[in-house]
């Protein structure tokens, strides 16, 4: 037996060398991590339980049958993060790229399969060259497979991709499917055809930053939901973010101990709101006065900056937060706006956490850039994502909610639950002036005047959509955090029966 044992214990050290001490003095020069070094930091310590160690590829084309690699490019297992189970896995660079091959496939959906039936969320980290070339078609099946997986468990457990070096190819596709994409800033980048296929398909001479680096998934295209600048803070920032997460869409939102007391005042925010209501105000301020010890996880932070979106904890447990941002375009709902909104509202009520909606939006923003870019359509993807929540939601109006965005953020007509107005809301189908200039269209400019001072009188406070009970109450802004701990106290039984059917029909 002891020779046995030690037999093991060597092709065990073989294996946990993966494609051997060059390629890894490589990895580390080029600033990352190695995939057990990172599943150690992600993990806590001793917790890793590895799969698989020894499965190989079993192509034999272009002399493959000469190297075979125990882990065969990913190394894949469960742990914890905080005593909380998760399955991982991690490419392995040093060993063929990270390629993907049929056997590498299989032990990626072997940990997909079982964090689906145990209900336990699943990390993928990224950091391959895509298709295994040699092997070909049996690569292409194994990405599609994995796919499938990704669909069947989307809703179920919480499934998040942090890319860590290149991602090319069939491993773009994977964590698209995800809840959540992080990206690791100047050595990861992702698209599906790389710099050399662009140029020659297209001539265009680009770098992968600039085709694929995070400076363009957390802007432009949006694929990112954050970026950190190294290994090390990645992992240790997704460990943050994991102990927000429910484990399933059954178990509900984790509870963790807090010493923040739920009936904090903040005075702060009585002069938070200025008096120029076309002045901004920041209303990450708002959030972190309201929240849980400050402690505000913000996803999407550089795109669509006029709507904000993250999770924080009440009381203890994990809240989804989503906020019209005066400091960006006035607050206004555009198309990117509607869409980062509606993903993040839809990730949210699958999972069963609570929602807190902070108003303060002058509209849709109008144009023919907006219009033609299909603003109907993708503010109707808020609309609807608001609309089919069956989570608690709780709405405070902090300023303006004017138009049809007014309906959109978390009205009571469409099932906020506990809807709050601070003094200084302004409730209204638009702005004064606005309004004063249609309705008077032609006329003197005192009488334009004069009929903004009368809209103002009558629709620009809270009181008249209290007065009708679309708002259950005008609180004061210092008691915030005290009116929304208990509406969320209140909420938690909450039940709702919705009518059978297949799907929705979100409109995409
Ligand atoms: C097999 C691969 C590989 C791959 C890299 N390697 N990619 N082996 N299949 N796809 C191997 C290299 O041979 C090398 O082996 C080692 O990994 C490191 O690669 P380098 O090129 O030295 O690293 P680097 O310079 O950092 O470049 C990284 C890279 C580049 C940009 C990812 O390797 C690259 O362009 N690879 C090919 C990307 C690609 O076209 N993949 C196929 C996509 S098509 P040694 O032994 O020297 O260490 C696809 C279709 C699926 O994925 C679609 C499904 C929907």
């Amino acid at each position: 037996m002891r020779d046995v044992i030690e037999e093991l214990e060597q092709k065990r050290e073989e294996a946990r060398l993966g494609g051997g001490p060059r390629r890894i003095e490589a990895q580390h020069r080029r600033g990352k991590l190695t995939a057990r070094e990172r599943i150690e930091l992600l993990l806590d310590e001793g917790s890793f339980e590895e799969f698989d160690t020894f499965v190989t590829h079993r192509s034999t084309a272009f002399g493959m049958d000469k190297t075979r690699i125990p882990g065969d490019g990913v190394v894949t297992g469960w742990g914890t993060v905080n005593g909380r189970k998760i399955f991982v896995f991690a490419k392995d660079f040093t060993v063929f790229g990270g390629s993907l091959s049929e056997a590498h496939a299989e032990k990626v959906r072997k940990v997909q399969h079982l964090a689906l039936k145990t209900r336990c969320p699943i990390v993928g980290l990224y950091d391959s060259g895509g298709a295994r070339i040699q092997e070909g078609v049996a690569s292409l099946a194994g990405y599609a497979e994995i796919f499938k997986q990704n669909v069947v468990a989307s809703g179920v457990i919480p499934q998040i991709s942090l890319i860590m070096g290149p991602c090319a190819g069939g491993d773009v596709y994977s964590p698209a499917l995800t809840d959540f994409i992080f990206m690791v800033r100047d050595t990861s980048y992702m698209y599906v055809t790389g710099p050399d296929v662009v140029r020659t398909v297209t001539n265009e001479v680009v770098t992968h930053e600039e085709l694929g680096g995070a400076s363009v998934h957390t802007t432009r295209s949006s694929i990112s939901d954050g970026a950190w600048d190294d290994d090390v803070e990645a992992l240790t920032e997704l460990r943050r973010f994991i102990d927000f997460l429910p484990a399933n869409n059954r178990d509900g939102v984790p509870e963790w101990p807090s010493h923040d007391p739920g009936d904090r005042a903040e005075p702060s925010l009585d002069t938070l709101v200025p008096d120029n209501p076309f002045s901004p105000y920041d209303i990450k301020e708002l959030i972190r006065k309201v929240v849980d010890e400050g402690d505000f996880f913000e996803l999407g932070e550089r795109f669509a900056g006029n709507i904000v979106t993250g999770f924080a904890r009440i009381e203890g447990r994990s809240v989804g937060i989503v906020a019209n941002q005066p400091m960006v375009l006035a607050g206004v709902l555009d198309s990117d706006a509607s869409r980062k909104a509606a993903r993040f509202v839809r990730f949210c009520d699958a999972f069963s956490v609570p929602i807190v909606t902070f108003v303060d939006v002058p509209g849709f923003l109008p144009g023919t850039a907006q219009e033609g870019g299909g603003l109907i359509k993708h503010g109707a993807k808020l609309l609807f994502a608001y609309s089919e929540c069956t989570v608690p939601l709780v709405t405070v109006i902090t300023r303006k909610a004017f138009g049809g965005a007014y309906d959109v953020m978390a009205s009571k007509h469409i099932g906020g639950d506990v809807n709050y107005a601070w003094p200084s809301a302004q409730i209204a189908v638009m702005g004064a002036k606005g309004a004063a200039e249609i309705l008077y269209r032609g006329r003197e400019p005192e009488e334009i005047a004069e009929a903004t001072r009368d809209y103002e009188e009558r629709f620009m406070s809270p009181f008249v959509a209290a007065e009708r009970g679309y708002i259950d109450e005008v609180i004061r802004p210092h008691n915030t955090r005290r009116r929304i701990a208990r509406a969320l106290a209140l909420l938690r039984t909450k039940e709702v029966e919705t009518p059978w059917r297949k799907h929705d029909n979100l409109p995409l």
